[in-house]
């Protein structure tokens, strides 16, 4: 399978994977105060991950590119909403773009139509610095996203298995590049091991990309004929990856992702830690069944979810949702405790 059939592939199975399990997300409980000190109008949800200044903390995550007309389709219309809401938005790995100059404008497509927003770059720990440096050149990036996918190249047939350069590939760019590098997982988690070891070549933002949300283990798998199923589960959930990061790192600048259903999760990834958070599957979803405006309002949704949550909770921005009270439960709870 050619790398624009898989991309194809990885859609289609996406739309079909709805999320119906509960995640980590829903073993966290804020905890309600019936006295809030705010008027609606003080309310603001700009926020700032460490250099980057945002008009909201959500985004949409990496996701597609590459794949021909279509993948630059669900692109226009994925940056068409990122435009009309100012949120950010980053594109999916450039890798292909980088190999066909034809690809290119899957890509570009975005920049096109958020020509003033956040846009985030995205490649693989394998790319050279050279190969980094005209990823954010061909979307213009205020930000570059290095994704780590070990998982999801092992369960993959004709995936990658040497990944033995990749820590020192990613300390060649982020010791290079000016913009913020984030280092992300994509629905398997880091752990506060990894944390350490990439915070010790200098990276600064870390995105959990934890479990809990759109699985490539079981993506990889339905492509296969030797199904692996009892890796289907594989990871570190959204939560525990955030929280043990942000007891380990106080000073990373730490993104969620991976399972974030709506503003009431994105919230208490806001509680626990996150400076922003970003959602793939869900909005891929809802653009591909109700078209560019079903995205708008799901974002207005969004907004509204964390506006009234910060409301409540008698705070006026989302980064000083941090630390708010909540209540944690059952396995999360142990696995936050055992790993303390
Ligand atoms: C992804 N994701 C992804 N991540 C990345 O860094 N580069 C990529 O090219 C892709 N490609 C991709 C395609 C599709 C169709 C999806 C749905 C996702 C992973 C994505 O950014 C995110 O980490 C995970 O999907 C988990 O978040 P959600 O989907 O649970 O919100």
């Amino acid at each position: 399978m050619s790398r624009a059939q898989r991309k194809i592939a990885h859609i289609n199975e996406v739309v079909k994977q709805t999320q119906t399990e509960p995640n980590s997300f829903d073993e966290m409980e804020i905890i309600h105060q019936s006295l809030t000190p705010l008027n609606w109008n003080e309310l603001s949800l700009n926020t700032a991950c460490g250099e980057l200044s945002l008009s909201s903390p959500l985004f949409i995550n990496a996701m597609t590119g590459g794949g021909g007309f279509k993948t630059a389709e669900i692109n226009q219309k994925l940056a068409m909403a990122a435009h009309e809401k100012n949120i950010a938005i980053a594109v999916g790995s450039q890798m292909s773009a980088l190999k066909d100059e034809e690809e290119k404008n899957t890509y570009e497509v975005v920049r096109r139509e958020h020509p003033n927003g956040i846009v985030i770059a995205n490649v693989g720990s394998e790319a050279t610095l050279e190969q980094a440096k005209r990823a954010i050149d061909m979307v213009e990036a205020n930000a570059l996203q290095i994704h780590l996918n070990v998982m999801q190249e092992l369960i993959m047939p004709e995936g990658d298995r040497d990944f033995s350069e990749r820590l020192r590939n990613i300390e060649d760019i982020v010791s290079n590049i000016s913009i913020p590098v984030i280092i992300k997982e994509v629905g398997f988690g880091i752990s506060k091991e990894t944390a350490a070891k990439l915070e010790s070549i200098g990276i600064k933002y870390i995105d959990a990309g934890g479990r809990g949300g759109t699985s490539f283990s079981q993506i990889e798998n339905n492509r296969r004929t030797d199904r692996l199923h009892s890796l289907n589960h594989w990871g570190i959930p959204t939560l525990v990856s955030l929280r043990e990061i942000q007891a380990a790192f106080p000073n990373v600048h730490l993104i969620a992702s991976g399972g974030i259903r709506h503003g009431l999760d994105g919230a208490k990834a806001l509680i626990s830690g996150a400076n922003m958070f970003g959602m793939a599957g869900p909005m891929l979803r809802t653009v591909i069944d109700q078209d560019v405006e079903g995205l708008v309002n799901k974002i207005d949704s969004i907004h509204d979810e964390i506006k009234i949550v910060m409301m409540t909770l008698g705070v006026t921005s989302p980064n000083l949702l941090k630390g708010s009270p909540h209540a944690l439960f059952g396995k999360t709870k142990e696995w936050i405790n055992q790993r303390t």
